[in-house]
């Protein structure tokens, strides 16, 4: 992991500030408070989570407080995690994560900040409903808060999605990279999708600032 930065097309409003480039592998570290305001509305506690592009552990140490079990990787060698794994060539729930849900009779869960370049957020959304299906998981993500209100392409995601379950707007925009200057200018929200979530029943929605958010209890 490095600071070297390279141009990658996308989406270069993430960062919320225009005289920032793109870093290299898209690398933006999750402020952890994020983290809290999952957790306040999504009891993880008997959840076997999959964080499948944890980059230098910001969502993985946080979960580490409420999930039963935590499982990290990601496509390039952050110091942190497992390296090398191109979680869109994965075909099935990693064994750390399954061990845990049969020996507990836990849940898998697979929850990030995905890559932002290109469509990378539809195809991890998409591969993580692909993978979670078959042991009734769940998948959430942190994206966008507008990502929801797409008319073609992934609304299918959303209206009348079986297992779209919940979104979770927090209030205030995260900083992607710390001791930047200025104010964020884009909003965030997790997005739970939950395969257990009865189909009729109309996803949730929630806000929430990090200062009100439940704690965790360990880190
Ligand atoms: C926006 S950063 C978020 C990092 C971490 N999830 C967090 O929230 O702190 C995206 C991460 O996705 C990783 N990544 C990019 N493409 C990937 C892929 N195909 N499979 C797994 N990880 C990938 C990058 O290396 C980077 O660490």
């Amino acid at each position: 992991m490095g600071t070297e930065t390279v141009t990658l097309t996308g989406d270069k409003a993430m960062l919320g500030h225009s005289g920032y480039e793109r870093r290299e592998g898209d690398l933006y570290p999750t402020p952890p408070e994020n983290v809290d305001c999952l957790a306040h509305f999504i009891d993880l506690s008997n959840h076997a989570a999959w964080e499948p592009a944890c980059g230098e552990g910001h969502i993985s140490k946080r979960l580490l407080g409420y999930a039963r079990a935590v499982v990290s990787s990601d496509l390039h060698n952050r110091g942190y995690g497992s390296p090398g794994f191109n979680f869109l060539d994965v075909q099935a729930l990693p064994r750390a994560v399954t061990d845990v849900c049969d020996d507990f009779a836990a849940r898998p869960a697979i929850i990030t900040n995905p890559p932002y370049f290109d469509d990378m957020p539809e195809q991890f959304v998409r591969h993580a409903l692909k993978l979670t299906h078959v042991r009734g998981g769940l998948v959430a993500m942190f994206l966008r808060n507008e990502y929801d209100m797409a008319s073609t392409g992934r609304a299918d995601l959303f209206e009348g999605h079986p297992a779209f379950a919940m979104k979770i707007c927090v209030t205030k925009r995260p900083r992607w990279i710390e001791g930047s200057k200025g104010s964020p200018r884009h909003s965030y929200a997790w997005f739970i999708w939950d395969w257990r979530k009865a189909a009729e029943t109309p996803a949730a929605i929630h806000y929430i600032h990090p200062r009100n958010a439940r704690k965790p209890t360990v880190n």
